[in-house]
Parts: structure tokens; C-alpha cells; sequence
């Protein structure tokens, strides 16, 4: 029984700690994310910042959203925070601009990444032709767990890898 309080006050303690960590002390509004959120649908939520502002604002929910926790509030606002508009299909980021949401499995050293937007668009082909880049290449920095000479799937609202 003794134990088992005390494991019971470790487990409380480092959830508030975690907690503490992944709010910053400048945030002024936040969100209980609902089961079954993703990046985009609490984007298109509000509207009011980007998926890269969430990921700025709540590191732990990590580069490609798979931290989003149900139940748990995410930050949504910092003091002086000035929206510049969505991101939209074929946007092209550099690391430092933080590509978020990203496709899982991308390799490390990715120096450019290009966005296809929830419906789909530019689309796979338009991305490589306007890259100049290969089917191959594409599926080796994306999908370098899977055979780069079969097709592999390209994840709306994502950005995916177009250059190492
Ligand atoms: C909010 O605080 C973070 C540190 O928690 C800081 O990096 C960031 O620049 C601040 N943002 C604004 C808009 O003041
Ligand atoms: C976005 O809208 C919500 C709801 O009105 C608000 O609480 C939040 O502060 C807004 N965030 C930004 C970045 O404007």
C-alpha cells in the first residue's frame, strides 16, 4: 500500500511537470484537443495560425503530429503573435522554417520540403517535375524503409521531402 502511493505521487509529478514543459509561459489561449484531431482540422478549426505555429508552440506533439494527445490542452496563442495567412498547396519550406505536419519516415539531412495541401494538390507528378527530381529519389527520401522502386503513398496535408 505504501508503494503504491508513492508510485501514485511520482506518476502525478511527472505528468504536471510534462505538462508545465510543453505550455509556454506566454501562451494566452489554448485548446482540449478532441479524439480524433489532426494537425489540419485543428488548424482549419481556427483558422488563426498555422500547423508550424502549433509545432512551435507544443514541441511534444512533434514534426509530424502524431503527439496530439486527446484530452490535453495545446497552446493556440502567444503574446504578440502576428498570423501571416494558411499555407498553401506547393509551399516550399527550408528546415528552419519548420515543415509541420511532415511525413513520418523522412530522412534525416532533408534540406527542402514541399507541401500537398488536403485535397491532394500540386500533386505527386507536378512536385517531382517541378523539382526535377525522380520517382525513385522521392520514394528514398520519404520512404527509405520501403523498396524505392514501388509506388509509395504521397500524405495530403503534409509536406513530404523534394531535396537532401
Ligand atoms: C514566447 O515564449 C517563448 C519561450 O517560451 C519565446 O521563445 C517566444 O519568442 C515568445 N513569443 C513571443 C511572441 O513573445
Ligand atoms: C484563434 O482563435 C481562438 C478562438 O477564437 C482564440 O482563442 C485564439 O487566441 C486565436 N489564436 C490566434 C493565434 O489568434
Amino acid at each position: 500500500m505504501v508503494s503504491f502511493s508513492i508510485l501514485a505521487a511520482a506518476i502525478a509529478s511527472l505528468s504536471s511537470t510534462a505538462f508545465a514543459a510543453a505550455i509556454p509561459s506566454n501562451c494566452t489561449a489554448t485548446y482540449r484537443v478532441e479524439s480524433g484531431d489532426t494537425c489540419v482540422s485543428i488548424v482549419e478549426k481556427f483558422h488563426n495560425f498555422t500547423a508550424p505555429d502549433l509545432y512551435r508552440w507544443n514541441p511534444s506533439i512533434g514534426t509530424s503530429c502524431f503527439g496530439l494527445i486527446a484530452g490535453q490542452p495545446v497552446c493556440t496563442n502567444v503574446a504578440g503573435y502576428v498570423y501571416r495567412g494558411p499555407i498553401l498547396a506547393g509551399a516550399i519550406f527550408t528546415p528552419e522554417q519548420l515543415p509541420v505536419p511532415r511525413q513520418p519516415d523522412i530522412v534525416a539531412g532533408c534540406t527542402k520540403f514541399e507541401y500537398l495541401d488536403n485535397e491532394g494538390k500540386p500533386g505527386l507528378a507536378h512536385i517531382l517535375l517541378q523539382n526535377g527530381i525522380t520517382m525513385r529519389q522521392w520514394n528514398e527520401w520519404n520512404w527509405p524503409a520501403r523498396n524505392p522502386d514501388e509506388e509509395s503513398a504521397i500524405w495530403r496535408g503534409h509536406f513530404s521531402c523534394i531535396a537532401v
